[in-house]
């Protein structure tokens, strides 16, 4: 059976050259980067260049690089770092930040900007959030369930003018701006100083680096509180022996997504025109939720009128096709995602939605199959619906549906709806019996 993996945004498997040269350091240079002795000042000067590495790909300074354990820790490290130190400030997120900017946020006291029906934040809310007591804005790079794509830049702006209008008024609170890269890296430009940024997060695993790897890039003029503290390690703001080999992985990897970023964002926008494709040629009722315009090249997400999403994942599972009902992060929880939520999405919507997230192996031919098994589970599933597109089609459809079965009638243009379930006898379906979905 063919295996296709489309869950690139939950992990991606570690590059056999990052796992190279991560090898080494498991064995002969196990050293302790902190000892005096030649070998382990070797292993120190690897981390060093390691530090170098991704200092150059962020556009930052070396000594501006905290090597942390992924993409949590860096998101805690710099909402807490900042707010520990304000008690009576406030900071504002986007309302679809991944779980580790949310968490720590709702610690303190917290706004949020809402986004539009396509996930991208509203950037005139977002400027009168940001009060006279704001010292931290975090807003994610790339949202993980639905690829959207922020404007930083544009939000670096605002941010700028509301330091200056603050320098005017003589206030002595600063103002930073995090973002979390976790989902960009791979198909972003990520140079933190043309951004605009103040701190960003950058995890490993996402970029077929190891897992628990990560780092946040921290400007020089952002003072944090340290989290775990300990022997000093990380210029004092991230205690612990440092992990060699995850750091000198990260390296590797960060260069090898880089340097190739360009080329690897053609071959999968034109891998997601074609999946967007036949889906809409398959299995028309479906919805894109997400900008289709600032989106991750790698990113599908769609809504399946009248289907469980929990369900088509097992039977595609059962096809080896691996993909996810949202973060894989929230994957266990049993509350509807915050995101699907803030795009307007109702509960019955985020239960039929579906997320592909594509990578390295994706082709051509994965996804021409990953697509028909996707519409074949949709259309053979006990109790799915059928999709017909024109009345007469919703009238014929009683001979094909078996007892219990539910039709979806829909047009491009039309909203679609659900046909009441066909009873054996009866004189088929019709619109007027349908409930809007
Ligand atoms: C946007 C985003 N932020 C943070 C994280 C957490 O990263 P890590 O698993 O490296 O802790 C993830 C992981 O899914 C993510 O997608």
């Amino acid at each position: 059976m063919m295996k296709i993996y489309l869950d690139y945004a939950a992990a991606t498997p570690v590059d056999p050259e990052v796992l190279r040269a991560m090898q080494p350091y498991f064995s002969e240079k196990f050293y302790n980067p902190s000892a005096l002795y030649l070998d382990a000042r070797a292993t120190a000067k690897d981390v060093q260049d390691a530090r170098a590495k991704i200092a150059k790909q962020l556009g930052v300074r070396p000594s501006e690089i905290i090597f942390t354990a992924g993409g949590t820790e860096s998101d805690n490290l710099a909402i807490r770092g900042v707010m520990e130190q304000f008690p009576n400030a406030n900071l504002v997120i986007s309302a679809i930040e991944h779980e580790a900017v949310l968490k720590p946020a709702h610690l303190y006291n917290y706004k949020e900007a809402p986004v539009n029906s396509d996930g991208v934040v509203d950037l005139k809310v977002l400027e009168k959030l940001i009060d006279s007591k704001t010292v931290l804005v975090s807003i994610m790079y790339a949202n993980n369930e639905i690829g959207t794509i922020q404007p930083l830049r544009e939000i670096a702006q605002i941010i700028k003018s509301k330091i200056e209008s603050r320098k005017l008024a003589k206030s002595a609170l600063p103002l930073f701006f995090h973002t979390d890269a976790c989902q960009a890296t791979n198909y972003l430009h990520v140079q933190a100083n043309k951004l605009g940024v103040d701190m960003m997060t950058v995890s490993a695993s996402k970029i077929y680096g190891p897992k628990q790897m990560g780092g946040l890039y921290l400007n020089a003029r952002v003072k944090l509180s340290p989290q775990i503290l300990g022997g000093g390690q990380e210029h004092g703001m991230r205690s612990g022996t440092e992990n060699v080999a995850g750091i000198v992985g990260f390296a590797t990897a960060l260069d090898i997504v880089q340097n190739n970023r360009l080329k690897e964002v053609a071959r999968m926008r034109r891998l997601q025109e074609l999946a967007l494709d036949l889906i809409r040629q398959k299995i028309p009722a479906a919805t894109i939720n997400g900008s289709s315009k600032h989106r991750l090249p790698n990113n599908i997400h769609i809504t399946i009128p009248g289907q469980d999403n929990e369900r088509l994942i097992m039977l595609l599972d059962e096809k080896g096709i691996q993909c996810a009902a949202g973060s894989a992060c929230s994957a266990s929880n049993e509350e509807p995602s915050h995101v699907l939520s803030a795009l307007g999405l109702t509960d019955k919507a985020t239960q039929s939605s579906l997320r592909l997230t594509m990578g390295r192996d994706t082709d051509e031919r994965s996804i021409r199959y990953a697509i028909e098994e996707l519409a074949l589970a949709v259309y053979t599933t006990f109790d799915s619906p059928k999709i017909v597109h024109s009345q007469s089609e919703l009238s014929r459809a009683k001979t094909v549906l078996s007892e219990g079965e539910v039709a979806i009638a829909t047009s491009r243009e039309e909203k679609p709806f659900v046909a009441d379930r066909i009873r054996s006898g009866d004189g088929g379906v019709s619109g007027k019996s349908s409930k809007e979905l």
